[in-house]
């Protein structure tokens, strides 16, 4: 699989994307993970080892993980000593067995004590299928099939089914030209998009479609503003919608649980995911009892949700969030690195926007060059041991020494695109692989 020579010069993670390409269709299970997205033929691709905010790859090079903590899923950190002992607790004692384990009743009775405002709770292992039993309780609930949708909310047939009229709409919502290839036509026009903050055009949807169902993200990369959330709140109460909040990527992230409490807008569903289980594998969808109970006139059901491991791992990741109050650090994290960000960029005149919850920043290079200047940025702090890309998921551990080092290297790699806007150099030069692909919405 490997060209003559070309094994040489190859590091270990790049022959192994070789390969899982040529046998994994898109090379691995979750999109955001392809290498290509960050730095072609270059980024380390696997790793062996994973502790605190370091992980090491197949050539047991050490790197500094300022790039997507497990794509949202480690704000306490990789490999946490505590979680990692309970964990371990529970392998030693048996994951699965033919009767149920009770640390799905606690983790249910932890979350629902955390929202007040829903009765109960269900699980499963991953946010696109909590996701979809959100919409088939909504749906059993309302006896309607029509969905309001804003947000990435997976992979599903119900989601996806957004794209079959027209490739493009679901592109504001975070991934561009997803195909619909081998989702049935018949959901057409059962999913519509509308966008975050735009009141008037979910008010239309509304009005032209019987929709039973409201699914969001409570925010991504802008604020709310005019109060949309309460509004959206008011327009689902006064027709009778289910108010879904998906907060897979928001939960834990700015408040002990979901964003929704700092707003005080609460949905009639809600769904946690990444973070609750520090890198385990668990999902929640909590909500009101009245709801809560179609799920009886339904059939929802898998094996591997009944596992011990992911209750376990998200009863300790709350016990330590709630102890070291991290979605108070992971923000002050995220607002230092949005400060910096915007510093060095003034100091080196580059155009850029910030975007993204204050512990979620996002950067993008007001430029045609942007994603040549992303590929760049990860690039130059590969060479220094750092993986970095255009967003920065803080955890805990985020300590000065490293956000300084960072900091002092992307002041260097904002000095040369800034030569490179200026064209006393060429961004193509100085570009050791091919630009990265996109799919994340480049604004
Ligand atoms: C808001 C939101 N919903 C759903 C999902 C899908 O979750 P998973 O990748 O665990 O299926 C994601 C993942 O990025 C997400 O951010």
């Amino acid at each position: 699989m490997i060209k003559r020579n070309e094994g040489a010069i190859m590091s270990n993670g790049q022959k192994m994307w070789k390969r899982a390409k040529k046998i994994i269709p898109g090379g691995t299970m979750l999109f955001s993970k392809n290498p290509d997205l960050q730095l072609p033929n270059r980024w380390p691709s696997y790793f062996v080892k994973a502790k605190g905010y370091n992980i090491w790859d197949l050539d047991k090079k050490k790197y500094s993980d300022l790039f997507s903590m497990g794509i949202g899923t480690n704000i306490l950190g990789y490999s946490h000593p505590l979680i990692e002992k309970k964990v371990i607790s529970t392998v030693s004692s048996g994951n699965m067995s033919s009767l149920n384990s009770v640390e799905e009743i606690l983790l249910a009775e932890k979350l629902i004590s955390m929202h007040p405002w829903a009765d109960q709770a269900r699980f499963t292992r991953s946010g696109g299928e909590a996701n979809a039993v959100a919409i088939r309780i909504a749906r059993a609930y309302t006896g309607k099939d029509k969905i309001a949708v804003c947000g990435y909310h997976g992979w599903h047939d119900w989601y996806l089914s957004a794209n079959l009229n027209n490739r493009s709409n679901l592109d504001k919502h975070l991934l561009k030209k997803l195909s619909v290839k081998g989702v049935p036509k018949s959901l057409s026009k059962t999913t519509f998009m509308f966008d975050y903050n735009d009141l008037k055009g979910l008010k239309r949807i509304i009005e032209r479609e019987n929709i039973g169902i409201i699914k969001m993200e409570v925010e991504r990369d802008i604020k709310p503003s005019n109060n949309f959330l309460k509004k959206v709140r008011e327009i689902a109460d006064k027709k009778k919608i289910i108010l879904i909040f998906d907060e897979c990527t928001s939960g834990f992230r700015e408040s002990f649980g979901g964003l929704h409490l700092k707003y005080k807008v609460n949905p009639d569903i809600a769904i946690f995911g990444k973070a609750l289980g520090n890198g385990y594998a668990i999902n929640a969808i909590i909500g009101k009892k009245e709801i809560m109970t179609a799920l009886k006139t339904t059939f929802v059901s898998s094996t591997f949700w009944t596992e011990r491991i992911g209750p376990t791992a998200a009863l300790e990741t709350l016990k330590i969030m709630k102890e070291k109050k991290s979605w108070e650090t992971i923000t002050e994290i995220g607002k230092k690195i949005k400060k910096n960000w915007r510093k060095i960029a003034n100091e080196n005149s580059i155009d850029i926007d910030i975007l993204g919850i204050d512990s979620l920043p996002k950067i993008y290079f007001k430029s045609k060059n942007n994603l040549k200047y992303k590929t760049y940025l990860s690039q130059e702090m590969l060479k220094k041991n750092i993986l970095a890309s255009n967003a920065v998921y803080a955890c805990v551990q985020h300590d000065k020494k490293i956000l300084n080092k960072y900091f002092d290297l992307l002041y260097q790699i904002f000095r040369d695109i800034n030569k490179c806007e200026n064209e006393q150099m060429s961004i193509d030069s100085l570009l050791e692989t091919p630009p990265c692909i996109s799919n994340i919405r480049d604004v």
